[in-house]
């Protein structure tokens, strides 16, 4: 049932034509649209809301893995932060794994805290754009200004500024790339974990990533629905069986000079 896009080499023939690919891809985000805003309705506004700027957050020492020999994958966490999202830091706590969480930038303010402790703990932040906007629509003033309110709320709530974008409902082409000024990170393994909940359902998703993971790839989760983040330590521990480290996109990447504007769907020379 996994939605596996056609890889894209990332050594070479990252090209423009992924554009259309994109386009007719199967928008895993294209659902939440409406969960976005609910969730940012939801969000609960800190009694001190008066933004302040802070030193950047130490990150947790996390253990040198280098991907090119490795077993990696990437666990990356979209439209955060949410309701869901510090349950899944306490579920990834004990595991050491590290993810990535690819937020929306209107949620960081409200939800500061969990941002600094996403840093903390060593997990990485990607930039999902302001609004969950369908960016291929807007002027490349709105697609940067999308990008760049991100940026400066996530270095105002932690320190730090986001080194890839996630562009949402899976939508983009060159333009959106060249304005955005940031590697777009996409993914090869789509669960497709907003799907209704029904029985055996999450044991279901479960072996469909383990089954389908291969080394390389970056595998597709949202961290505003509760099932998944209730999966998520059983997800390592099945991938950590069969020999994977659980890494952030940028170490995933690390090595493999990643450039602006370019779509990277996995760390994998060429696909067999
Ligand atoms: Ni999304």
């Amino acid at each position: 049932m996994l939605n596996r896009t056609t890889g894209i080499a990332v050594t070479a023939g990252v090209g423009l034509t992924l554009s259309t690919a994109l386009l007719s891809t199967l928008s895993a985000c294209g659902h939440d649209r409406h969960r976005v805003h609910a969730a940012a309705d939801r969000t609960r506004q800190p009694s001190s809301a008066r933004p302040t700027t802070r030193a950047p957050t130490r990150a947790a020492p996390s253990r040198a893995v280098d991907c090119a020999v490795a077993r990696c994958v990437a666990l990356t966490f979209d439209d955060g932060p949410g309701r869901h999202t510090e349950r899944l830091l306490d579920l990834l706590r004990p595991t050491r794994a590290r993810v990535t969480f690819f937020v929306v930038g209107r949620q960081v303010r409200p939800n500061a805290a969990v941002v600094r402790r996403i840093v903390a703990e060593g997990h990485e932040i990607g930039n999902h754009t302001w609004s969950h906007a369908r960016l291929p629509g807007l002027s490349e003033e709105a697609i940067r200004a999308e990008i760049d309110r991100t940026q400066d709320a996530v270095h105002e709530a932690a320190g730090v500024r986001p080194r890839v974008f996630r562009p949402p409902y899976a939508v983009t082409d060159a333009r959106v790339g060249r304005a955005a000024g940031l590697p777009q990170v996409m993914w090869s393994v789509d669960p497709m974990d907003w799907r209704p909940s029904g029985p055996g359902r999450r044991e279901r998703m479960v072996d469909e990533i383990v089954r389908d993971t291969r080394p390389g790839d970056i595998v597709l989760l949202h961290d505003v629905h509760g099932p998944t983040v209730s999966a998520a330590p059983e997800l390592v521990t099945r991938l950590r069986r069969k020999g994977y480290e659980l890494v952030t996109v940028s170490d995933l990447f690390r090595g493999v000079p990643l450039r602006p504007g370019a779509p990277y769907r996995h760390r994998r020379a060429e696909e067999p």
